[in-house]
């Protein structure tokens, strides 16, 4: 009787921890481009919010609220306005299919694709110890990137034939056009 309530307890126990972590790794949350560009506004780190607000990344929500985006949505079928069709926001924001708990209260959605719509939700990595260890920083929710077909891959999920305008993907041009590599000393 004793042991069998010493291993139930164990069991417990263990169960309990591995649900806990799996919770920590579900809890990443969206931080936001600002908070990311408090930092990655600096010349000497390579200004990657500059390089980002230049791209058309920047205003890939905006361009929903444009007539031709709810032309294109009407001529696709949808009742809906272009930024309210989720067929459209999927491609167009950051947190599309996000539950409003995981936005941290500086996230906007207005700000199209973000940095963490290709490095992963910021909030556990985004701190300054963290940032400059990158295996912690990918133990952290940092998405890491193998090779430049990785890159390419990602690029794909939104860059293909389900999108309206679509019409190819050069990913060597496109990447080289939007790059933001940290300056080597
Ligand atoms: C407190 C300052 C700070 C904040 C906030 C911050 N970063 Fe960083 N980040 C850094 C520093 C410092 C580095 C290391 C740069 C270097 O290589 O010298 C870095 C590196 C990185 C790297 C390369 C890391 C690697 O290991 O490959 C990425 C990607 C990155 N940051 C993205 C982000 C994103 C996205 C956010 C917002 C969610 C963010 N950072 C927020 C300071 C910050
Ligand atoms: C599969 C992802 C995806 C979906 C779904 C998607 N888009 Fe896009 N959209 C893109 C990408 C990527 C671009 C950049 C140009 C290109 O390659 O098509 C873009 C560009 C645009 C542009 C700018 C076109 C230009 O030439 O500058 C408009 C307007 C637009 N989309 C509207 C819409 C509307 C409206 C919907 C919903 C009916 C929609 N998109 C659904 C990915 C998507
Ligand atoms: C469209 C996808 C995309 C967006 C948006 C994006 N990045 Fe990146 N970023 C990448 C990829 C891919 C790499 C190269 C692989 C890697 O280093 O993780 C990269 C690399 C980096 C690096 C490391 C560069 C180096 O030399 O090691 C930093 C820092 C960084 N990004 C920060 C940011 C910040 C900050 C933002 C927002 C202002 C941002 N990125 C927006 C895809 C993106
Ligand atoms: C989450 C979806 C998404 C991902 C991932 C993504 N993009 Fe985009 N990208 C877009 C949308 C949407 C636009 C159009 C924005 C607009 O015109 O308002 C766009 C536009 C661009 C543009 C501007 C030129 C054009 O075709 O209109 C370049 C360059 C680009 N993306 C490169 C990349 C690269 C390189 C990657 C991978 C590292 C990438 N993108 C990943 C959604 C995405």
């Amino acid at each position: 009787m004793k042991k069998i309530t010493v291993s139930t307890l164990t069991l417990f126990i263990i169960s309990l921890f591995s649900f806990s972590t799996i919770l920590a790794q579900d809890t990443h949350t969206f931080v936001g481009v600002k908070k990311c560009g408090m930092c990655h506004k600096k010349d000497k780190i390579g200004n990657q919010l500059k390089i980002w607000k230049n791209s058309e990344h920047a205003k890939a929500y905006i361009t929903l609220k444009t007539p031709e985006a709810d032309k294109i949505a009407t001529e696709k079928g949808f009742k809906t306005k272009a930024a309210e069709t989720p067929e459209c926001l999927t491609c167009h924001i950051t947190s599309y299919n996000v539950e409003a708990s995981m936005l941290g209260s500086k996230f906007k959605i207005e700000d199209g694709i973000q940095c963490e719509s290709c490095h992963g939700a910021g909030s556990d990595y985004k701190k300054k110890k963290i940032m400059k260890n990158h295996a912690k920083a990918v133990a952290n929710g940092l998405t890491e990137y193998k090779d430049n077909a990785a890159i390419k891959a990602q690029c794909l999920t939104c860059h293909n034939d389900k999108s309206p305008t679509y019409k190819d993907f050069d990913f060597n041009k496109r990447w080289a056009e939007i790059a933001h590599p940290v300056p080597t000393k």
